[in-house]
C-alpha cells in the first residue's frame, strides 16, 4: 500500500518506519527541513529505542522515504496519514492549527481517490470538521475521498514494540472501502500479535482515545492523592499500590506515586477533554480534579524538600533525571521543569544529570542550571540528591560514593526506586513518596 505519513515526531516516524516494516509503501513528510535532510542521511531526530535500525532496514529496502514535498507525495499516495502536532493552547484547548493546515493541503493537492486517516490526537469532532475542509479545498469536486479516525495508544521509550504489538487498533469510519483499506493495512498486526480490532464512527475513535488517556491520568492522580494519605497515617503507598494492582480489575500500571503526570499527552489530552466538556455545557470535575492534584503534586515535591532543608536559598540541590520518564529525551511538560523552576525562584542552585535528555534539557533551562557530566558530579558538594526519572542506570548508582560526595546525606527519591531501609542502612537520610521511614 502507497502511504504518505505528515508529520515525523514521536508518533509519524514511529508509524512510518512501522508501516514499512509490516510491507508498506511509506514516504514520510514534515514541513522541518532540518529533520527531513537528518531522516535521509538515517538520523533520527528523537531518542526512541530500536527505531534507528528499523528505520535503516527499511530505507535499504527502499520501502521507507522522506520528502518535504506534500503535494507531490499526496498526489502519489493511497492513503494519508496525518500524525502532526496538537498542543494545548493557554487555556486548555487542543491547538489544531497544524492539523486544519494539512487538511488545506490534502484538499488542494488530491487529484484521485485517498483515504485520509488522523492519528494526531484531537477533540470529538475534529475528523468531521478536517473532511470539511478537504472538501471546501477540492480543487475537483468530483474527486471522493474517506475520512477515518486511527488514534494511536504508543508509548515513548516503547513505542515501536507498542506499534507493532498493540493491545487494540481502533478505526473509525463510515465508509466501508476505507475500513477494508485499513484491515489490510494492519492486517499482519491481527494475524500475528492478536491485536483486538474495534471499528467504529468517527467521534467513538476520538473520545476512547481522550477517555484513555484521562483515565490514565486519574489513575496517577489518585494514587498520588493516595500517598499524601498513606504520608499521614503511617502506610507504605508501594506496597498499597501492590496490594490494590494485583487485583484485575485495577491493573498495576500507572499506580506508582511519584511527582506528577507529565509528557506531551497527559496534560494536554485531559485538559482538552476538560475543555471540550465545558464548550457542550457538561462539568466534568473529575478531570478538573485530577489537574489540580497533579499540579499540587509537583509543588508538593518541593515543599518536601523544604521541610527538610528549610530555606533552600543558596543550597545545592542536585538531580538526577529530567525527562518525564525514562527511555526518552521528550522534556515536554515534564515534573522536572515546575520542580526545578520553583527551587530556582527559591534561590537554590541545580547541579544536573539525565542519560538521555541533556540536550532537550539545555533548550529549557540553559545557563539557569549546571549540567554535569554524570551523577557523581551532581552529588559533589550538593546538599542533597534527588531522583526525579527512574532511569535504570540509577538503580545501579554507587551510593557510597555519593556518600562521599555529598554535603549533606539526604536522599529524595521522588520515583519510590530505593527501599528507604536499604538507602537509611547506608548512612543517609531518605525521603520518598508515601513511604514508611524509619526514624
Ligand atoms: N508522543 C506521544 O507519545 C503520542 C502518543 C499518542 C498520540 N500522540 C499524538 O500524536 C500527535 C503527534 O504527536 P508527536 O509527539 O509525534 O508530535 P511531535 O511534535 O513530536 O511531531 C509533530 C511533527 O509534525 C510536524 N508538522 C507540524 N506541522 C506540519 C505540517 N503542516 N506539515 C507537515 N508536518 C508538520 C512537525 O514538524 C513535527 O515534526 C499529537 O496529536 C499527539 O497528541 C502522541
Amino acid at each position: 500500500m502507497k502511504i504518505c505519513v505528515i508529520g515525523t515526531g514521536y508518533v509519524g516516524l514511529v508509524a512510518g518506519v512501522c508501516l514499512a516494516d509490516l510491507g508498506n509503501n511509506i514516504v514520510c513528510v514534515d514541513i522541518n527541513k532540518e529533520k527531513i535532510d537528518k531522516l535521509k542521511q538515517g538520523i533520527i531526530p528523537i531518542y526512541e529505542p530500536g527505531l534507528e535500525e528499523i528505520l535503516k532496514n527499511n530505507m535499504k529496502n527502499r520501502r521507507l522515504r522522506f520528502s518535504t514535498d506534500l503535494d507531490a507525495e499526496i498526489k502519489a499516495s493511497k492513503v494519508i496519514f496525518i500524525a502532526v502536532g496538537t498542543p494545548s493552547k493557554s487555556n486548555g484547548e487542543a491547538d489544531l492549527s497544524a492539523v486544519e493546515s494539512v487538511a488545506a493541503h490534502i484538499g488542494k493537492s488530491i487529484n484521485s481517490y485517498k483515504v485520509v486517516v488522523n492519528k494526531s490526537t484531537v477533540p470529538v469532532g475534529t475528523c468531521r470538521r478536517i473532511a470539511k475542509i478537504i472538501s471546501d479545498n477540492l480543487k475537483n469536486k468530483h474527486i471522493s475521498f474517506d475520512m477515518v479516525s486511527n488514534p494511536e495508544f504508543l508509548k515513548e521509550g516503547s513505542a515501536v514494540q507498542d506499534f507493532m504489538r498493540p493491545n487494540r487498533v481502533v478505526i473509525g469510519t463510515e465508509h466501508k472501502k476505507a475500513l477494508k483499506i485499513m484491515k489490510d493495512i494492519y492486517d499482519s498486526l491481527f494475524l500475528s500479535t492478536g491485536t483486538y480490532f474495534v471499528a467504529t464512527n468517527l467521534e467513538t475513535a476520538e473520545m476512547i482515545k481522550y477517555a484513555a488517556n484521562a483515565f490514565l491520568a486519574t489513575k496517577v492522580s489518585f494514587i498520588n492523592e493516595i500517598s499524601r494519605l498513606c504520608e499521614l497515617v503511617g502506610a507504605d503507598v508501594k506496597i498499597v499500590s501492590r496490594g490494590m494492582g494485583l487485583d484485575e480489575r485495577i491493573g498495576s500500571k500507572f499506580l506508582h506515586a511519584g511527582p506528577g503526570y507529565g509528557g506531551s499527552c497527559f496534560p494536554k489530552d485531559i485538559s482538552g477533554l476538560e475543555f471540550l466538556a465545558k464548550q457542550v455545557g457538561y462539568d466534568f470535575k473529575i478531570a478538573k480534579a485530577v489537574m489540580e492534584v497533579n499540579k499540587n503534586q509537583k509543588l508538593w515535591m518541593v515543599r518536601k524538600i523544604e521541610e527538610r532543608i528549610g530555606n533552600v536559598k543558596g543550597k545545592t540541590i542536585g538531580i538526577l533525571g529530567l525527562s518525564f520518564k525514562p527511555n526518552t529525551d521528550d522534556m515536554r511538560d515534564a515534573p522536572a521543569i515546575v520542580i526545578i523552576n520553583e527551587l530556582l525562584k527559591k534561590g537554590a542552585k541545580i547541579k544536573a544529570f539525565d542519560p538521555i535528555a541533556m540536550n532537550e534539557a539545555k533548550k529549557i533551562f540553559s545557563s539557569k542550571i549546571e549540567f554535569c557530566d554524570d551523577s557523581y558530579s551532581v552529588a559533589q558538594n550538593s546538599d542533597a540528591i534527588v531522583f526525579l526519572t527512574e532511569w535504570n542506570e540509577f538503580r545501579e548508582i554507587d551510593f557510597a560514593k555519593i556518600k562521599k560526595l555529598l554535603k549533606n546525606k539526604l536522599v529524595f527519591d521522588l520515583r519510590n526506586m530505593f527501599e528507604p531501609d536499604k538507602i537509611i542502612r547506608l548512612g543517609f537520610e531518605y525521603f520518598g513518596v508515601g513511604r514508611i521511614l524509619t526514624k
